[in-house]
């Protein structure tokens, strides 16, 4: 069954929106461990949703000037209120309306990188988006994009419901149009695009009785991640309330059971156009 491909896969409830600022900063370290924009004065930041990534960046790199781009009118709001009270990223953003697939900017807008995070998995044709962020950077300009590869979940002890829940997750999210392993494709993506010097690198939460803080709250966290498409895959009728039940079930035995495992890769690739 075809979803409405105008909806996004976890909806753009305020709860939703509050999770994007927790996950932002929860994955923080994993993502930006190799991340450097310090030598960049003017960073295109591609579907900057609620401006969770766009604080990180402009704390972590004091010199950067931002450009987002956000389709969705909602997220742009409480972004620029989030955004508005920092003290340090004042002057030193700009939020723009617009579709990631077909920029407005011209090919001398002046660029010299881009940031893209959790977008392209919900992008019907990312390599479009690959197109056109090549188009408007100056030429020799570094890309960094971080996206899902969703076949890498894992947790013990064995939860079939959950399991068999992320399968619908994912069936919901391609019928929506997006990609939920897209992380895999990065690199014949931007290769195809024309880019240069493409690196991906697979980052890991293998986290298990060697650290068992950081256990908890990933599966605190992937539980919430998990619920939030929830409402849409019982709307869009992939899996009934008692499957919804059953999940939250499995996560809390997941979450007491004194030998849990939880497994999760994605991928990180960075290029130059
Ligand atoms: C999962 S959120 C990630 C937001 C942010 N990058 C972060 O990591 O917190 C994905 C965002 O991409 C936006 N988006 C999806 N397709 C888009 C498009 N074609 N053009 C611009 N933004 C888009 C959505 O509206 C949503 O805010």
């Amino acid at each position: 069954m075809k979803a409405d491909s105008k909806k996004y896969l976890h909806g753009y409830t305020e709860t939703e929106q509050n999770r994007l600022y927790k996950q932002a900063r929860f994955i923080e370290n994993k993502i930006y461990s190799t991340v450097d924009f310090s030598g960049n004065k003017h960073v295109l930041e591609v579907g900057s949703g609620v401006g969770a990534q766009t604080e990180i960046l402009l704390r972590r790199f004091p010199e950067l000037h931002l450009t987002c781009l956000e389709y969705e009118k909602e997220q742009i709001k409480r972004a620029k209120n989030f955004l508005s009270v920092l003290p340090y990223t004042s002057g030193r953003y700009n939020i723009l309306q617009g579709n990631a697939m077909d920029m407005d900017f011209d090919s001398n807008s002046n660029f010299d990188g881009a940031f893209i995070c959790w977008v392209l998995e919900h992008i019907p044709e990312p390599a479009r988006v690959l197109s056109e962020i090549r188009r408007v950077l100056t030429p020799g300009s570094p890309v960094v994009i971080t996206e899902v590869l969703n076949s890498t979940f894992f947790v013990e002890p064995y939860s079939p419901n959950v399991l068999n829940y992320w399968l619908k997750f994912n069936d919901l999210q391609y019928d929506m149009g997006g990609d939920p392993f897209v992380g895999a494709k990065l690199g014949n993506m931007l290769q195809s695009q024309g880019y240069r010097s493409i690196e991906t690198e697979t980052k890991t939460f293998h986290l298990d009785n060697r650290n068992p803080a950081k256990r908890a709250d990933m599966i605190r966290f992937w539980t919430e991640l998990l619920l939030s498409a929830l409402p849409q895959l019982i709307e869009a009728k992939y899996v009934d309330e008692d499957l919804g039940e059953k999940v939250k079930q499995e996560m809390h035995l997941v979450s007491k059971d004194p030998n849990a495992v939880f497994f999760y890769s994605f991928i990180q690739a960075k290029a130059i156009t």
